[in-house]
């Protein structure tokens, strides 16, 4: 990581099973699964009209990238905290600035939209990153956040219930360092908090009939477990039972399975930011970002 963060609960090397490759895969097959319909709500939402589009927590570009192919017009700015993570996003055209995402080496007023896909979740306080969204966003400007909530997550059938007490584990484990998979529901209100205007929710869903179901193993299979059990958060038995149930999810040519997602979207205001919120950046005078590829 080369620029300090405030404190989160994203841990790239521990979100699952073979570390950093792991999760560049995890990442890869999160964004094929969804992109489409994420796609559909952001051009609806005008997100992909006007830019250049900040892409704030980027990762690895899995969407950076999708975005550049279906939009290829658009610019696109990729920023994330972990220079090490961003450096896949390169060779799509896309600048990668590796910066805090509550401390955005951008110009005030500088772009036309802002993308946040699940980042808020692993963030103990959403609200300077926001803040800071809105500050760099041009008056009309647009924010989209896509995320998860955990009590939300979807249906499947067959249910596995006694798989629950696994899934609040992991859900506690994000809390106790710092993140929240519940951000869902608390979307529309945090947006509203910091000024954004004209704020609606998308629900989006993912099912089994137009997708493989393996294509959901990151979100349904064991894998994300691995390192809950290498922190003494999970037992083998928990591990065992939870890959036992995935492949006989798997095996049932009839189960079926929908996972839902949120995208939340406001608007800057015109007029500004509210006079509350810092200029915690430098301006620089000539171009809208600090180039730290
Ligand atoms: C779950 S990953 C999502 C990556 C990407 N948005 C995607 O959907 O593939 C969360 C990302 O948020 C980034 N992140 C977390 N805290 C951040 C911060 N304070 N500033 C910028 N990026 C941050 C992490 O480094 C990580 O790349």
């Amino acid at each position: 990581m080369s620029a300090a963060a405030a404190a989160g609960s994203y841990d790239v090397a521990n979100t699952t099973w073979g570390g950093v490759d792991g999760e560049l895969a995890r990442l890869e097959a999160q964004a094929a699964l969804s992109f489409e319909e994420e796609l559909r709500i952001m051009r609806d939402l005008g997100l992909t009209r006007a830019g250049p589009l900040l892409e704030l927590g980027a990762g690895s570009g899995a969407v950076t990238r999708r975005l550049r192919a279906a939009e290829p017009g658009l610019d696109v700015i990729a920023l994330d905290v972990d220079a090490g993570l961003l450096r896949h996003a390169g060779g799509c055209g896309a600048p990668l600035v590796a910066a805090d995402g509550a401390r955005l080496p951008l110009r005030t007023g500088s772009v036309g939209g802002v993308l946040l896909r699940y980042v808020l979740q692993h963030l103990t306080d959403p609200a300077p990153m926001l803040a800071e969204a809105m500050r760099v966003l041009r008056p009309g400007g647009t924010l989209v956040a896509v995320e998860v909530d955990s009590m939300l997550w979807g249906l499947a059938d067959p249910m596995y219930p006694e798989l629950a007490s696994v899934h609040a584990t992991m859900a506690q484990a994000q809390r106790g360092a710092g993140g929240d998979r519940q951000i869902g529901r608390k979307l529309t209100r945090l947006l509203r908090r910091e000024g954004f205007t004209d704020v609606v929710l998308r629900p989006f869903a993912a099912t089994n009939d137009t997708h493989p179901t393996a294509a959901f193993a990151p979100h349904l299979g064991p894998e994300r477990l691995v390192p809950l059990v290498a922190s003494g958060a999970l037992s083998m038995g928990e591990l065992a039972l939870a890959a036992d149930r995935w492949r006989r999810f798997l095996a049932d040519p009839d189960a079926w399975v929908m996972l839902l997602g949120f995208a939340a979207a406001g608007t800057a205001p015109h007029g500004g930011p509210a006079p509350s919120v810092p200029e915690t950046v430098p301006e620089k005078p000539a171009r809208f970002w600090r180039n730290a590829q």
